[in-house]
C-alpha cells in the first residue's frame, strides 16, 4: 500500500471518530447539561437540587467520568475539528442554498465554541466550582453582567445548533440517511430539535437573572 493510500485511510477513520465523538459522548453530555440547566425553570431551589444530585457522585468517579467522557473526546473533536474547519472546503453548488448556509454555520459555531468553551470551562469549572458544585446564587450574579449574559446565550445557542445540525450531517456521514427525501426529513427533525432545545436553553438563561 502506498503512503498516499494509507493517508486516505487514516483520514477516513479519524473523520469517522471525529463524527462519532460529536454525538457520543459530547452530544449526549450537551443534552444532559441542558436538562440540568433547565431545572432552573422550576426555581433556584430546583436548580440547586439538580446540582447537588450530580455533586453526590463520588469525587473520584466524577473526575474519571469527566476526563474519559468529556475532556478527552472534546479535545480530540475540537482539535481535529479546527483542522477540518481550516481546510476551506466550501462545496459551492453541491447542495441547495439552505444546506450551504448550514454548512457555514456549522463552522462559525465551531469557531465560536473554541474560545467560549475554554472560558466557560476554565472559569466556572476550574475557578468558581468547589467540591459542592455551582449554586443558583453564584450563576445569577455571574449572568447579571449583560456582556457575560449575551456571550453565554450565544454560546449555548451555538452549541445547540452545532449539535443538532451535526446530528443531521452525522446521519449522512454514516450513511444512515440516504437520498434527498430522507435527508430532508432528518434535516427538518434536526431543526425541530434545535428550536426546542434553544427555547428551553434561552428561557433557562433568563430564569437565572429573572
Ligand atoms: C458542544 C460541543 C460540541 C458538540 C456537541 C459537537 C458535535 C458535533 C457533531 C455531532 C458533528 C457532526 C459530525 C458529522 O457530520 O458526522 C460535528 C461536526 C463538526 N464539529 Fe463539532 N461539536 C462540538 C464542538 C466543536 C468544536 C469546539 C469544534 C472546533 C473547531 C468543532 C468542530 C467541528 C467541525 C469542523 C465539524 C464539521 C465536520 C464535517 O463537516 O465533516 N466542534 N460536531
Amino acid at each position: 500500500m502506498s503512503n498516499n493510500t494509507e493517508c486516505v485511510h487514516t483520514d477516513f477513520y479519524v473523520r469517522r471518530l471525529h463524527s462519532l465523538l460529536g454525538i457520543v459522548p459530547i452530544g449526549f453530555f450537551l443534552l444532559e447539561h441542558v436538562i440540568t440547566i433547565s431545572q432552573v425553570l422550576g426555581g433556584g431551589h430546583a436548580f440547586d437540587a439538580a446540582v447537588a444530585k450530580l455533586a453526590a457522585i463520588p469525587h473520584d468517579i466524577l473526575i474519571t467520568l469527566e476526563i474519559v467522557f468529556i475532556a478527552i473526546p472534546l479535545l480530540i473533536h475540537g482539535i481535529y475539528g479546527m483542522y477540518i474547519a481550516m481546510q476551506a472546503k466550501l462545496n459551492p453548488g453541491r447542495y441547495g442554498y439552505m444546506r450551504n448556509k448550514q454548512f457555514t454555520l456549522q463552522r462559525i459555531t465551531a469557531w465560536y465554541l473554541v474560545p467560549f468553551l475554554l472560558w466557560h470551562v476554565g472559569y466556572l469549572r476550574f475557578i468558581v466550582k468547589g467540591s459542592e458544585g455551582i449554586s443558583f446564587a453564584q450563576m445569577s450574579s455571574y449572568l447579571d453582567n449583560p456582556i457575560v449574559f449575551a456571550l453565554y446565550v450565544i454560546g449555548l445557542v451555538a452549541a445547540i445548533f452545532h449539535f443538532t445540525n451535526g446530528l443531521f450531517t452525522f446521519s449522512i456521514t454514516w450513511g444512515i440517511s440516504k437520498g434527498p427525501r430522507v435527508q430532508s426529513v432528518v434535516n427538518k427533525m434536526a431543526w425541530g430539535l434545535f428550536v426546542i432545545l434553544a427555547a428551553v436553553g434561552v428561557a433557562s438563561m433568563f430564569a437565572f437573572i429573572g
